[in-house]
C-alpha cells in the first residue's frame, strides 16, 4: 500500500511546544507533588531528577530517532525498523496500551479540573474554613453522575482537537497553553513565599532526608519520571516521525526535560508551603492538589480570578497532553488498517470513555468503588500503578534494547547527527542506551517483582499506605 504524505509539524518550535505540551500534564501539575508527598520530599525528587537526567533523556532520544527513521506510528515504526517481528510489533502495542490506559483515567482526573472551574466561578470557597474546602474534592470524587459527566466531557474536548490533525490541531493548541501555566505557577510560587510554611515546604522538597526514605520508592521516581516525559508509551515515537530531518533531537530532548523538571518544581513549590501553613498532610494522596491549591484561592486577592484562570490551565494542560495520548493509539489504526484520521479518533474516544468509567466510579457508592476492598488501592490507583510500575519502564527498556543491540548502529548515528550541533553526543548516550538504561531499568523491575528487595538490603521497611 502507498504511504500517505506524512504530515509534519510546521516548525521547529511548534514542535518543541507540541512535544512539551504533552510532556507537560497532570503527571506535572497533580503527580508529581503527590507522590513526592508520599515519598518523604527531597531525596525522592532527586532521585526522580536522576532518572530524567540519566534514564529518561536518553530514551527519549531514543523514541525521537526510531520515529523519525521510521516514519510510522509506535506499532508501524517497530514493524518497519524490525522487520515486521512480532515481539517488536508487540512492545510498540504496549505502548499504546499504555497511552490507552492513561487516557482513560487522565479524563476523569481533568474532569474533575473543569469542575473546579465552575465551582470557582461560583466562589464555592467563599467563607469556609480550609478543611470544608478541602473536603469538597472528597464530595466530588463520590458524586457518580458529577464525574461521569466530565469524564466524558473532557473525552469529547480531546476527541476533537486531535479529529482536526496535527498543525490545526495538537500544534496550535499547545503553543501558547504553556506558556500561560509557567506565568500563572510563578505567580503562585511567588504568592506561597510569603507563607508561613514556605521555609518548611522548601526544606521538605529540597532537603534529603533519608529517614524518610525507602529504597525502593526509586522503581515510583522511574516511573514517574517515564509518565511526566511521556515515554515507553509510543507517544515520542509518534511525535517524532512527524519531525523534520534538520531537527535538532538531543537538544529539543534536553529542552523539554528540562521544562518538565522546573514545572515539577514549581509546582511542587506552590503546594507544599500551603501544606505545611495549613496543617494537612504531606502524603494527601491523589486528590493532593484539589484539595490544597483551592485553600490558597480564597486567601488570595482577586481569587475569583485566579482560581478560575488556574483551572482552566489545568484543564488545557491536561488537554494538550491527552490529545497526545489519543494521538498515539489513533495513529496506529490509520497506519496499519487504513482507517481514516475521523474514524480512528472516534473509535478511541469512545472505547477509552468507556473504560474509564470504572476509574471515574472509583470513589463512589457503585461497585467499583468496592474495588478498593479488594485490592487495597481505588481502581483509578490501580490502573496508575499498572502502567507507571509496570508497562513504561518495560516499555522504556525495549526501547534502550531496541535501540542499543538490535538497530543498526549507523542509523542511529545517522538519525542523530541530522540537524544537530550536538554530535558528539552520540557516542556517550550509545553506551546509556547500551549498557546504563537496560541495566538500571531491570534492576528496577526485578525490585518492583519482588525478586530483589533493596529496603531489607539497606535495613529500611516500605510503610503500608
Ligand atoms: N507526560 C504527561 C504528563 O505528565 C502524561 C502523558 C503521557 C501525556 C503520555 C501524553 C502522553 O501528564
Amino acid at each position: 500500500m502507498m504511504q500517505k504524505q506524512r504530515e509534519h509539524w510546521s516548525s521547529h518550535l511548534g514542535f518543541v511546544l507540541a512535544a512539551a505540551g504533552s510532556a507537560i500534564g497532570l503527571g506535572t501539575l497533580w503527580k508529581f507533588p503527590y507522590v513526592t508527598g508520599e515519598n518523604g520530599g527531597g531525596l525522592f525528587v532527586l532521585i526522580y531528577i536522576f532518572c530524567t537526567f540519566f534514564i529518561g533523556i536518553p530514551i527519549f532520544i531514543a523514541e525521537l530517532v526510531l520515529g523519525r527513521k521510521g516514519q510510522r506510528g509506535a506499532v508501524g515504526v517497530f514493524a518497519t525498523l524490525a522487520n515486521h517481528s512480532a515481539v517488536w510489533k508487540g512492545v510498540g502495542w504496549l505502548g499504546v496500551a499504555s497511552s490507552f490506559l492513561i487516557m482513560s483515567f487522565y479524563s476523569v482526573l481533568a474532569g474533575w479540573g473543569l469542575n473546579y472551574v465552575f465551582m470557582s466561578l461560583t466562589r464555592f470557597y467563599e467563607n469556609r474554613s480550609a478543611q470544608e474546602i478541602a473536603g469538597v474534592f472528597d464530595l466530588l470524587a463520590s458524586s457518580a453522575d458529577i464525574t461521569l459527566f466530565w469524564h466524558f466531557i473532557f473525552t469529547a474536548l480531546t476527541a476533537a482537537v486531535v479529529y482536526r490533525g496535527i498543525r490545526q490541531g495538537i500544534e496550535y493548541w499547545s503553543s501558547f497553553m504553556t506558556i500561560g501555566l509557567l506565568v500563572i505557577l510563578i505567580g503562585m510560587c511567588l504568592f506561597t513565599a510569603t507563607l508561613e510554611g514556605f521555609g518548611k515546604g522548601v526544606r521538605f522538597i529540597f532537603y534529603p532526608d533519608p529517614s524518610h526514605f525507602h529504597p525502593s520508592a526509586s522503581i515510583q521516581a522511574l516511573g514517574l519520571s517515564f509518565f511526566t516525559l511521556s515515554l515507553g508509551q509510543g507517544v515520542m515515537l509518534t511525535y517524532g516521525s512527524y519531525m523534520r530531518r534538520s531537527d535538532d533531537i538531543p537538544k529539543t530532548a534536553l529542552i523539554i526535560a528540562a521544562m518538565i523538571i522546573f514545572v515539577s518544581l514549581l509546582a511542587a513549590l506552590m503546594i507544599f508551603p500551603i501544606i505545611f501553613t495549613f496543617g494537612f498532610p504531606a502524603e494527601g494522596g491523589a486528590g493532593l492538589v484539589f484539595k490544597t491549591l483551592p485553600v490558597l484561592f480564597a486567601k488570595l486577592p482577586g481569587a475569583l480570578f485566579i482560581s478560575t484562570a488556574f483551572f482552566i490551565l489545568f484543564v488545557f494542560t491536561a488537554l494538550t497532553s491527552a490529545v497526545a495520548l489519543i494521538e498515539v493509539v489513533a495513529a496506529n489504526f490509520t497506519d496499519l488498517l487504513g482507517w481514516s484520521r475521523q474514524k480512528a479518533v472516534l473509535v478511541v474516544a469512545v472505547s477509552s470513555f468507556i473504560f474509564g468509567i470504572p476509574s471515574a466510579l472509583s470513589q463512589t457508592q457503585t461497585l467499583f468503588g468496592n474495588w478498593i476492598a479488594i485490592y487495597g488501592k481505588t481502581f483509578f490507583e490501580t490502573i496508575d500503578d499498572i502502567v507507571s510500575l509496570w508497562f513504561l519502564p518495560i516499555g522504556g527498556l525495549m526501547v534502550a534494547i531496541f535501540t542499543g543491540w538490535f538497530l543498526d548502529k549507523e542509523i542511529s548515528h545517522e538519525e542523530f547527527d541530522s540537524g544537530t550541533t550536538m554530535r558528539w553526543m552520540w557516542r556517550p548516550w550509545f553506551f546509556f542506551m547500551r549498557w546504563v538504561a537496560p541495566v538500571a531499568i531491570v534492576f528496577i523491575i526485578l525490585q518492583q517483582s519482588g525478586l530483589l528487595d533493596v529496603d531489607a538490603y539497606f535495613g529500611s521497611k516500605r510503610v503500608a499506605k
